[in-house]
């Protein structure tokens, strides 16, 4: 049994503490947002918050989060200013990457509400759009930056 908290919510589930918190947050907890591309830490696709600060859940295991504040897509409100400029700018195009990029966004505002064009650059370093949308992302983060203010 593994105890986390995602969401603001306490969750109690039975999981190996070795499996990686991205399977236990989609099929345990239920928490669907969050996807996955190489599985190897390289891409990105899998970024969650912990403790506020982005983490590839492939590559973590539940034991070592156990207690930790997880934060998902699924747990920033459709009314807060990176959600709302996401929508605004249009950023998304398949939508895949999307979940990883709007955490990223919204970890980076949290800790630097006015972030210069390079921060908001290297934040997203890690994080792949086979798309191609980085420069919508920044002109939403520019944009949930001035809504923040
Ligand atoms: S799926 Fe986790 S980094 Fe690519
Ligand atoms: S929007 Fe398609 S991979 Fe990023």
């Amino acid at each position: 049994m593994v105890r986390l908290r995602v969401n603001g919510k306490d969750f109690r589930v039975s999981a190996d503490p070795e499996e990686k918190l991205l399977w236990v947050i989609r099929e345990k907890v239920g928490f669907k947002g969050t996807k996955f591309g190489c599985l190897k830490g390289v891409c990105g696709t899998c970024t969650v918050l912990v403790n506020g600060t982005p983490i590839r859940s492939c590559q973590v295991s539940v034991k070592d989060v156990e207690g930790a504040e997880i934060t998902t897509v699924e747990g920033i409100p459709s009314d807060h200013p990176v959600k709302v400029a996401w929508k605004k700018v249009g950023v998304p195009q398949c939508g895949y990457c999307q979940s990883a990029q709007i955490v990223t966004a919204y970890a980076l505002l949290n800790k630097n509400p006015k972030p210069t064009h390079e921060d908001i650059v290297s934040a997203f370093k890690g994080n792949l759009c086979r798309c191609g949308t980085y420069p919508r992302i920044v002109r939403a983060v520019k944009l949930a930056s001035e809504m923040i203010r």
